[in-house]
């Protein structure tokens, strides 16, 4: 068996691996909990470091439900939250002092006066002596006694951004370009966010008796893997946590997914070549190595740590036409499966033929940007296909579009007759009345409006794509509509919504994406919602000849690996798909920035699926225009 030690030689940082964000916060919860009432048993305080963001909101749920369920009492706790971005009020709805209340303060009994958050009103002349203050106050409170970290894309912690210097105090600092557009979507737009925040220095965060880094999607398993495996340094200011006695990483699977224990074992220990790990691991060295799979010798399995590989298994030509075999059967143009044909080697199964096929998309255009091309040829090849969006999508509408079609609707009813134009009216006022600088929530009318906006949009792409109009489904699901980014909070009734589309449609084939994605974001909260309402169905006779395949959008493409369809695009659908892309106006520029040059959403889909392409091309495999891929997901996964 692998030794553990063998397999974590490279971490630097212990990190624990947890099935999901839920279950690691309630082993941190207990812990802490543990904490709070062996001090108060001692007559003493405790104090907690504290971090907001998506990151924590399970953790501050556990606690407040041990608070409301077990009787925990905060009495005994002071903390101090690592930062606060600077110019805004306790009560912008972005603030930070904001988010501890309505996420944890207002449900506890902490009282008011043992809660520090850095006060983002301080004016700039004052700001120097505000942090010296903040940090007396840690000092004559005792010191941090746990700090709760998350960590940012850039590596930071805190906003100890990139070039926080190891030794840094609580400051104030200019945010990374990055940070802001990431924190673009919560202030709607990222004209919005300020440019500087307060924030804890490393060296203050250094102090702490303990320190517990949480991170969850795997959006943040690059940076966990430089954290933990890279050498300390200021460029990523996490890796300064290496020097720290007593700090501990919980992940969720998906942010450890690029730890070399997990993504490159055979680099670190003994493995069991099962044929999956094989093809992942010559998939692998192909790229590595910069040769084609079948081109690949001896000595290239030999230097890249896949020696046994190659003594159990081997000669490398039997290994490379193995693998080759394997990815090849990957590649299909009949993603429904081809009927009346050899599907031994194929992806999909022949028949049924036509299927049945639900493609669910979190918000309007996920759909399009992650498999527009194969939706198209879904319906070319006779599947009957309903697509269902699971969420409105209107948080993500620019006010500037909102204006637009609130104007229209007032000129197109003031010229007719009705009462539209009262509702238009209420829009435009209520998005005037937003301050540039502090933009407050939408009424319900402006979501409503901006959902509206974007099923228009939904239907321009589905005609572009050629579906049959009126096959598709609206869900809104409610804590959507409810809700905020990052606080969003599934209900039975989303899980019911979906659950009795699955039951009505009675799919043969599911499309779908979010898996592995930060559990908080809205993809991958429609994902857990669509997996719990799997679990509702899965006894009926119907699921049994389901198979759910996963889809992705743009930021995060799948790596060669990890595909078990990959649906080709000619240059003439690959055309097509753009267009379909194009159609979501609203969001053209509304995606986070993966690939720097490419703002625009259509021209992040053309990449993705272009390179998707390069990927099999550079395997030696045939050379398409462009590629859309899949993943087979099974129940058990992640
Ligand atoms: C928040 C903070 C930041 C966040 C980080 C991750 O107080 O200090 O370092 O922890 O930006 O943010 P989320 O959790 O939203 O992904």
């Amino acid at each position: 068996m692998k030794s553990n030690i063998e397999a974590r030689q490279r971490e630097r940082i212990y990190t624990e691996v947890h099935p999901s964000a839920v279950v690691a916060c309630r082993g941190l919860a207990a812990e802490i909990a543990t904490l709070i009432r062996t001090r108060a048993a001692e007559g003493r305080n405790v104090v907690l470091g504290l971090a907001t963001g998506s990151t924590p909101v399970p953790l501050y749920r556990e606690l407040i439900r041990l608070h409301r369920e077990e009787g925990l009492s905060f009495r005994n706790v002071i903390t101090f939250n690592l930062d606060e971005y600077h110019g805004l009020t306790p009560e912008h709805p972005e603030s930070y002092s904001r988010f501890m209340r309505e996420q944890l303060f207002n449900h506890i009994d902490l009282p008011a006066s043992q809660s520090n958050v850095p006060d983002g009103r301080v004016p700039r002349g004052e700001v120097f002596a505000w942090c010296r203050a903040y940090e007396q106050k840690i000092a004559a409170a005792g010191g941090i006694d746990l700090q709760v970290l998350g960590i940012g894309r850039t590596g930071h912690i805190g906003f100890n951004e990139p070039g926080s210097a190891r030794d840094s105090r609580t400051r104030l600092v200019t945010l990374d370009s990055l940070t802001r557009r990431d924190a673009a979507r919560d202030f709607l737009g990222e004209a919005n966010v300020p440019r500087y925040a307060i924030t804890m220095g490393v060296g203050t965060i250094l102090e702490a008796r303990k320190v517990v880094l949480l991170a969850w999607g795997e959006a943040k398993a690059r940076m966990i893997a430089q954290a933990t495996e890279g050498r300390p340094n200021e460029t990523i200011p996490a890796t300064l946590l290496q020097d720290h006695p007593d700090v501990r990483f919980l992940l969720d699977p998906a942010a450890a997914a690029e730890l070399t224990r997990i993504k490159h074992p055979w680099l670190v220990t003994p493995v069991e070549w099962t044929p999956p790990l094989a093809r992942r691991a010559i998939a692998w060295l192909s790229s590595t190595a910069k040769r084609p799979v079948l081109k690949l010798l001896d000595e290239h399995y030999g230097e890249h740590g896949m020696a046994d590989l190659l003594t159990e298994q081997g000669p490398a030509y039997n290994l490379n036409i193995r693998a080759f075999n394997e990815i090849q059967h990957t590649i299909t143009g009949w993603p429904g499966g081809k009927p009346n044909a050899d599907d031994s080697h194929r992806p999909e199964r022949a028949s049924p033929h036509p299927k049945r096929v639900v493609v669910f998309s979190p918000e309007p255009s996920d759909e399009m940007l992650g498999m527009g091309g194969t939706l198209t040829r879904l319906i070319e090849q006779g599947h009957s296909v309903t697509v269902v969006y699971l969420t409105s999508g209107n948080l993500a509408v620019p006010d500037e579009e909102a204006m637009v079609a609130a104007d229209l609707v007032l000129e197109f009813a003031t010229s007719q007759a009705g009462g539209a134009a009262t509702a238009a009216r209420r829009v435009r006022d209520a998005i005037a009345a937003k301050q540039s600088t502090a933009k407050g929530q939408d009424t319900a009318d402006t979501r409503r409006l901006k959902g509206l906006l974007r099923r228009g949009e939904a239907r321009a792409a589905l005609r572009n794509a050629a579906v049959p109009s009126g096959t598709e489904r609206f869900l809104d699901l409610a804590f959507y509509e409810n809700g905020r980014y990052r606080q969003f909070r599934a209900t039975e009734a989303d899980v019911a919504q979906v659950a009795a589309v699955l039951r009505e449609l009675k799919p043969h084939q599911i499309f779908a994406t979010g898996a592995g994605q930060d559990p908080a974001s809205v993809s991958g909260m429609c994902f857990d919602v669509l997996r719990s309402a799997i679990q509702q169905v899965k006894t009926e006779g119907w699921w049994q000849d389901c198979r759910v395949w996963l889809y992705r959008t743009p930021d995060k493409a799948w790596a060669a690996h990890e595909i078990d369809m990959a649906v080709p695009l000619s240059p003439a659908q690959l055309t097509q798909k753009i267009q379909a892309v194009y159609q979501h106006k609203s969001q053209r520029s509304q995606m986070p920035v993966f690939e720097p040059g490419l703002h625009e959403a259509w021209q992040q889909a053309e990449a993705a699926a272009r390179s998707l392409a390069k990927t099999y091309d550079a395997l030696g495999l045939a050379e398409y225009e462009a590629i859309e891929a899949f993943q087979r997901w099974h129940d058990d996964a992640r």
